[in-house]
């Protein structure tokens, strides 16, 4: 294991237990948007990653979703979401994520996401496979999309925008065994890459959104590209991620 591996895998195990004494206590600081929320909790969390990144690493940059000027450099530089499901968090809903992701020559190099309620990390390193809890794993087998269960989320700007994914949504319905809409990017790709559900497209995301847990469904023989079928890129904003044997099928339904 890599020692950015090791160091990360440390570094969102204690964000974690931050996010799991301070759950139900957490303020509310301000909106981004009319359904994008911020807490206390939010910035707290960052500012304990990118402190103990910055000890670790002190020449990397960091590029943290609640926006701190970490910039020390762009290669390599860390992506992190201190709470990927910042809604779930507020309400108790317990499904969010830390997520931590290192990108070097503008590859992924290395993917965390944790989940401190169920205490589940899932790992991954470029080119050396997917781990849950120290276990390898590996995406599902399902080869039919009508036996699938595939997962998506909405953007924030949903009230307002037409890209509001309710036209894919309303596709896959048809189409799937089953869907669901959890509120965590990060674990939605991981519960992909653990073969939990088959596949998972949404189109409005942040590069801390996808990165680690996009590394992570690659290392456990998925396929992830852009929802048109282009090499996948975390700037890119859209990412459709399954277990390979549903790729195509999946990019059909996208396209339509
Ligand atoms: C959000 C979650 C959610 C997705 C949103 C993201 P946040 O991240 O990943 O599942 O649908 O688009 O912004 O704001 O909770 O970190
Ligand atoms: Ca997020
Ligand atoms: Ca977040």
């Amino acid at each position: 294991m890599s020692h950015e591996l090791e160091t990360a895998d440390a570094v969102a195990r204690a964000a974690g237990k931050l996010l799991r004494e301070q759950l139900g206590k957490m303020r509310l600081v301000r909106h981004k948007g009319p359904a994008d929320l911020v807490t206390d909790l939010d910035q707290q969390a960052e500012e304990l990653i990118a402190s103990l990144l910055r000890g670790a690493f002190p020449t990397y940059g960091l590029v943290g979703e609640e926006g701190g000027e970490h910039f020390v450099s762009d290669n390599p530089r860390w992506l992190i979401d201190p709470i990927d499901g910042t809604v779930n968090y507020i309400r108790g809903y317990p499904f969010f994520s830390v997520s931590i992701a290192l990108e070097r020559e503008g590859e992924i190099a290395v993917g965390v996401v944790y989940n401190p309620i169920l205490d589940e990390l899932f790992v991954a390193e470029k080119g050396k496979g997917a781990a849950l809890n120290r276990q390898p794993i590996q995406v599902s087998a399902t080869a039919i999309l009508d036996q699938s269960v595939l997962a998506s989320g909405f953007p924030y700007d949903v009230w307002t925008s037409e890209a509001d994914n309710s036209r894919e949504w309303r596709r896959f319905l048809k189409r799937a065994l089953s869907l669901r809409s959890d509120g965590s990017a990060a674990l939605d790709l991981c519960h992909v890459a653990a073969g939990r559900i088959d596949g998972y497209w949404e189109l409005e995301l942040g590069p801390w959104d996808m990165a680690a847990g996009a590394l992570i469904v690659q290392e456990a023989g998925g396929s992830v590209t852009q929802v048109n079928g282009d090499h996948f890129y975390p700037y890119k904003r859209n990412v459709l991620a399954s277990n390979g044997r549903l790729h195509a099928e999946m990019l059909a339904v996208l396209k339509k």
